[in-house]
């Protein structure tokens, strides 16, 4: 099974367990043996990526989840919108406006897209960091896309199981149009792209730079051309509007904002805080779901949009390597719905690095179901936050009725 490990705990010799992509192409393939030059112009471009190696040991004991196909549909979706938004970067910063044209192209890509993803149906949303990227908002845009269009894909489909109910109609087409979702997801933030530079600023933002931020969903909104779906608009006026009213521009509460914004407000807070900028080091996902679901920071989100994206992104995806509080090192090999933070693994290598023996390595156990499963770090992130008294908070059955409420409120 495939191992995630950091850059300083590969060596040469080692296997790749998949295919190693950039932004654009394969740099190695499965299977490619590392070798030194490979390590360090690894650690030249992506200091901070955990590259997947093949696991031999663990190979002949476990069997485990396989997410491939989870990494495929995510790597190609956010690379098709990175390509697109990559494009209207350039042309806004070359100081051209967005007509009909450029916008009926881009939505035929959004459309293509949300096919793909809807033929190619994933576990999980993974979000790997093996891929550098030219710009910031690129990587943004294509990232929070993605994740919007996996949660909105989700209450779709219990909007339209709750109505088949409630009509008695055996189908019901067409329960929730999620295009408007798909198109400002990816737009959200083109009122950022005249205030880019922002991102390269290593100091504190002055007040006066904070009130240009604050305005960049306005400013967004009005770039769009007249003819675009009003709705799009609308999403990208409020998508920084909090659950609980202490958001931006307006100050609305959670049921006075449209659904698709109350989405993109959870999907785009946690792409933000888990990518790389300039004047804040990203931080892991784990530590930010964790934080989004129990901390007092809760109370910016819709909760069941928030209960659905915690059960599309995962915590500690396949492979992770757990540096646990006694010591020792577990391995995740399959997620837990129920109660992400708590995956199913194995405890395979001991203190020294060693690995244990077959008969402790073979046995699949629920992190933090005991003192010696509880995890200290990962990937040379701390982990230590997740001890507290939610940690192994549970993430109920999700009711139908939540859902269409939601929707229509
Ligand atoms: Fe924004
Ligand atoms: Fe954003």
């Amino acid at each position: 099974m495939p191992i995630l490990l950091k850059l300083d705990e590969i060596e040469p010799g080692m296997k790749l367990a998949a295919n190693l992509m950039n932004q654009y192409s394969m740099l190695r393939p499965a299977g490619h043996c590392i070798t030194d030059r490979d390590i360090a112009s690894l650690k030249r471009l992506v200091p901070d990526a955990v590259i997947s190696i093949k696991d031999p040991f663990l190979d002949a004991l476990i069997d485990f989840h396989d997410d491939t196909k989870d990494y495929e549909v995510s790597r190609r979706s956010r690379q098709s919108m990175a390509k697109v938004a990559g494009k209207i970067s350039t042309q806004l910063r070359d100081g051209v406006t967005l007509d009909a044209k450029n916008v009926a192209g881009l939505q035929q890509t959004v459309a293509e897209m949300m096919d793909y993803i809807l033929t190619n149906p994933v576990t999980n949303a993974v979000i790997e960091r093996t891929m550098s990227w030219d710009d910031y908002l690129q990587e943004h845009s294509s990232n929070v896309f993605y994740l919007s269009l996996l949660v909105g894909n989700t209450i779709k489909n219990y909007i339209k199981a709750e109505r088949e109910r409630l009509s008695a109609a055996k189908v019901v087409k067409n329960a929730m149009d999620i295009n408007p979702l798909a198109t400002a997801a990816l737009l959200h933030d083109i009122g950022m792209v005249p205030l880019s530079y922002l991102y390269s600023k290593a100091e504190p933002l002055t007040e006066e730079e904070l009130e240009k931020v604050r305005q960049h969903p306005m400013v967004g909104a009005d770039m769009l051309p007249e003819l675009i779906d009003p709705m799009v608009k609308l999403i990208i006026k409020s998508h920084h509007e909090n659950n609980d009213g202490t958001g931006y521009p307006n100050r609305l509460p959670g049921d006075k904002v449209n659904i698709f914004a109350r989405i993109i407000r959870v999907t785009d807070a946690y792409s933000s805080a888990v990518c790389d900028k300039i004047y804040k080091k990203a931080r892991h996902p784990a530590v930010v779901l964790h934080e989004m679901l129990y901390s007092p920071v809760s109370r910016c989100y819709d909760p069941v949009v928030l209960k659905v994206f915690a059960g599309i992104v995962q915590p500690f995806p396949i492979g992770a390597k757990l540096l646990l509080t006694s010591g020792k090192w577990a391995v995740v090999v399959r997620y837990n719905d129920k109660k992400p933070f708590n995956p199913k693994v194995v405890v395979a290598y001991d203190e020294f690095g060693d690995p244990e023996s077959p008969q402790v390595a073979g046995v699949v156990r629920e992190l933090g179901s005991s003192p010696d499963l509880i995890v200290q770090s990962y990937a040379g992130y701390d982990m230590t936050s997740l001890q507290n008294d939610s940690y192994d908070a549970e993430l109920t059955d999700l009711d139908p009725k939540d859902m269409f409420d939601l929707h229509y409120p």
